[in-house]
C-alpha cells in the first residue's frame, strides 16, 4: 500500500517532523517565507494532509483542488486563515493546538501590558539617544499596574490566564463577554457591556478569535469611550482592531498607548503609521513563542495530521460537527 503524503508547510521542531515522517511520505517546505497561495494550492493537490501555519490561505478553491486530502492541521490555536465551513462541507478535519500556548501567551500579553505601562522600549531608546544625563523626577513615568482596573474582552483559555495574573497585581477586573456571570464571578471578576468597560479600564487585553463579529471590534467608536489614560494590548488578531482608527487615537493621545503583538496587515509595513509613534510598541507576533510552547504545538500539529490520516478523529478538531 502506498504511502499516504503530507505537505508540511514550513520547518517545525525537528523532533516532531521526525515522529511524522514515520507515518507518511513528507514535503516540508524549507524558505523561511511561506509558500504563496498557488504554491501552496499545487503543493496539495496531490496530499492526503496538509499540516498548516496561520500564514497558510486555505479556502474553497484549494480544498476543491486537493480531491485526496484527509486532513488539514494548523500548527495554531487561532484558525482564521482556514475557511472551515468549507473543510467540512468537504468532510475534511480540521485540527488547531489549543491549551498548550495558554499560559505562555498570557505571559506574553502581561508583558507587553507591564512593558508598555512602565515604557520599557521608551527606556532603552532614551539611553540609545544619549538622553540619559541625570535622574529626574518626571522621566519616563508611567502607569500603576498594581490595584489598576483590567478589561478583559473574551473569556476563552488565555484571557482566564491573563485574569489569574491580574489577580496577583491586586487589579480591579473587568470582563466583556458570552460567558454566564458565574463563571466571571469565579475568577474575582465582574462581568460587564463592552461600553462599560471600555470607560472604565485603566488596560484593556483583547482575547477574542477574529471572527465576521470581532472584525474591527475596537474602531473609533469604542477607542473614543477609553479612558485618555488607557493602554489597549492585542494579543489575539491584527483585525480585532481597526488599524487607522488606532493610529488617530494614539496621535491624538485620545488614549495614551497600545501594545501590539498582532497587525493588521501582517507583517506591518515600515511605513505604517503605528510604527511612527512613541506611544505604540508593536512586536511581531510571538506571544506563544517560547521554545518549549513552539515544540509542543508541533507536537499537537502532529498527532492531529496522524489521526486525519488513519480516519480516527483529531485529538483537537475544530469542526467536530463532521464526525
Ligand atoms: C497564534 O497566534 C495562534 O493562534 O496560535
Amino acid at each position: 500500500m502506498s504511502r499516504d503524503r503530507v505537505f508540511v508547510s514550513r520547518q517545525l521542531p525537528p523532533a516532531a517532523l521526525d515522529r511524522l515522517a514515520q507515518h507518511c511520505d513528507l514535503e516540508v517546505w524549507q524558505d523561511f517565507l511561506p509558500p504563496d497561495y498557488a504554491v501552496l494550492r499545487e503543493k496539495t493537490e496531490s496530499a492526503q494532509g496538509l499540516l498548516s501555519l496561520l500564514t497558510d490561505r486555505i479556502d474553497a478553491p484549494l480544498l476543491d483542488a486537493a480531491s485526496q486530502l484527509k486532513v488539514v492541521s494548523n500548527m495554531a490555536v487561532g484558525y482564521d486563515n482556514i475557511d472551515v465551513a468549507a473543510a467540512s462541507q468537504r468532510g475534511i478535519p480540521v485540527g488547531n493546538t489549543p491549551e498548550v500556548l495558554n499560559e505562555t501567551t498570557a505571559d506574553f500579553a502581561f508583558a507587553l501590558l507591564m512593558s508598555v505601562a512602565r515604557r520599557i522600549p521608551e527606556g532603552k531608546k532614551y539611553i540609545s539617544d544619549g538622553k540619559w544625563r541625570t535622574w529626574h523626577p518626571t522621566v519616563l513615568a508611567g502607569q500603576d499596574i498594581y490595584g489598576a482596573t483590567l478589561g478583559i474582552i473574551g473569556l476563552g483559555r488565555i484571557g482566564r490566564a491573563v485574569a489569574q495574573r491580574a489577580r496577583g497585581f491586586d487589579m480591579r477586573l473587568l470582563v466583556n463577554t458570552l460567558e454566564p456571570e458565574s463563571e466571571v464571578q469565579a475568577l474575582g471578576a465582574e462581568k460587564v457591556s463592552l461600553e462599560a468597560l471600555l470607560q472604565a479600564s485603566d488596560f484593556v487585553s483583547l482575547h477574542v478569535p477574529l471572527t465576521a463579529a470581532t472584525h474591527h471590534l475596537i474602531g473609533k467608536r469604542e477607542l473614543a469611550l477609553m479612558k485618555p489614560t488607557a493602554i489597549l494590548i492585542n494579543t489575539a488578531r491584527g483585525s480585532v482592531v481597526e488599524p487607522a482608527a488606532l493610529a488617530a487615537a494614539l496621535r491624538e493621545k485620545s488614549i495614551l498607548a497600545a501594545g501590539l503583538d498582532v497587525t493588521e496587515p501582517e507583517p506591518i509595513p515600515l511605513d505604517d503609521p503605528l510604527l511612527q509613534l512613541d506611544n505604540c510598541l508593536v512586536v511581531p507576533h510571538i506571544a506563544s513563542a517560547s521554545v518549549a510552547t513552539r515544540a509542543k504545538m508541533a507536537e499537537m500539529a502532529v498527532d492531529n495530521v496522524i489521526a486525519g490520516l488513519r480516519g480516527e478523529r483529531l485529538p483537537t478538531c475544530v469542526n467536530p460537527e463532521i464526525y
